[in-house]
């Protein structure tokens, strides 16, 4: 569904709530021509008290810190940040939604080094289902390993969400789905496995969670932390420092994908090589099964992830 089917009308930007068609930038932006923004993705929950932006601190956390390796200053407090963006939810009257907050260094000259370029910071929020299909969560998914490799962090850092990455995720996303799957799975530099080109990547094996350490060239994932905390609480044993080698995806008992957009989502087959039963596994579905209640306020645990609107 495009932005025209929506109903949504107005974005922050730059301390100003403008009509969504009033939202536009010079075509000579700086971060048009070199990839430099960065920016988030978080998910608002509809919940028995109201719209619930998930671990919301966190997601700007990591906006400001994607800043820093480009010496770009968002100007604008976090509490700014967090007031606009409940002012869209409730000014739209969203029960739920996606949220997409953006930096970039914004028009004034086109050399590589940003200069004067001003940081121009932008919120939007709109409607948004599963990210992977409507089957995909209780199905799973089939993924090939990509022939794209994920870049290294001593070539960029990997930890920051900037836009220039997302290049690698959509040629990486794009073969994947040209070839009948999904999604892709990415392996590093050195061949183990990084991530998704949009999500990070979960192994079950003899009842254990494995999921590559931060030194994989991954980010640093919102749901990844959260799923690791659960499955924690939950009794399993996770190792989140792991480095998993590609044949270990083929032998593993279960697979799933996180990620703020692709949630928890289970991977039934890799290169067409079935996982476990080729179905959602118990682990997945338990972890899984206990992701939904949380977000959905089901439980009052962890109530101190959640902003509600
Ligand atoms: C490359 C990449 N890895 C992992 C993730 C998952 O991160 P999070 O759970 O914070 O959304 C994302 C999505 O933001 C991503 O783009």
């Amino acid at each position: 569904m495009g932005f025209d089917d929506m109903d949504v009308d107005t974005i922050w930007m730059d301390g100003e709530f403008v009509d969504w068609e009033d939202a536009q930038i010079h075509v000579l932006t700086h971060g048009l021509h070199y990839g430099t923004g960065v920016f988030e993705g978080a998910r608002c929950y509809e919940t028995e008290r109201g719209p619930a932006i998930f671990r919301w601190p966190e997601h700007l956390d990591r906006l400001y810190a994607s800043a820093a390796p480009y010496e770009m200053e968002i100007d604008h407090e976090p509490e700014e940040l967090t007031e606009a963006t409940l002012e869209l939810i409730r000014r739209q009257d969203l029960s739920s939604c996606y949220i997409r907050p953006i930096a970039f260094y914004g028009y004034e000259s086109l050399g590589v080094s940003p200069g004067d370029c001003p940081t121009r910071t932008a919120i939007a929020v709109w409607p948004w289902g599963t990210y992977l299909g409507e089957d995909a969560l209780e199905e799973g998914i089939d993924v090939m390993v990509s022939s794209w490799r994920k870049h290294a962090s001593s070539q960029i850092p990997t930890n920051a969400k900037t836009t220039g990455l997302y290049v690698n995720s959509l040629l990486a996303g794009e073969e994947a789905r040209r070839n009948g799957f999904a999604e892709a799975i990415v392996l590093n530099k050195e061949g183990h496995v990084a991530e998704g080109p949009g999500e990070n990547i979960f192994l079950v094996r003899d009842g254990d969670l494995y999921t590559p350490g931060l030194s994989q060239s991954i980010l640093d994932g919102i749901t990844r932390e959260t799923i690791i905390t659960l499955a924690r609480d939950l009794g399993y044993t996770v190792y989140d420092q792991a480095t998993i080698s590609r044949g270990e995806l083929n032998t593993a008992d279960e697979l799933f994908f996180t990620g703020s957009a692709a949630e928890v989502t289970p991977i039934r087959r890799v290169d067409n090589v079935e996982i476990g039963d080729g179905t959602r596994g118990p682990v997945t579905e338990e972890i899984q099964s206990k992701f939904f209640e949380v977000v959905e306020r089901r439980t009052d645990d962890y109530d101190e992830w959640f902003t509600y609107a």
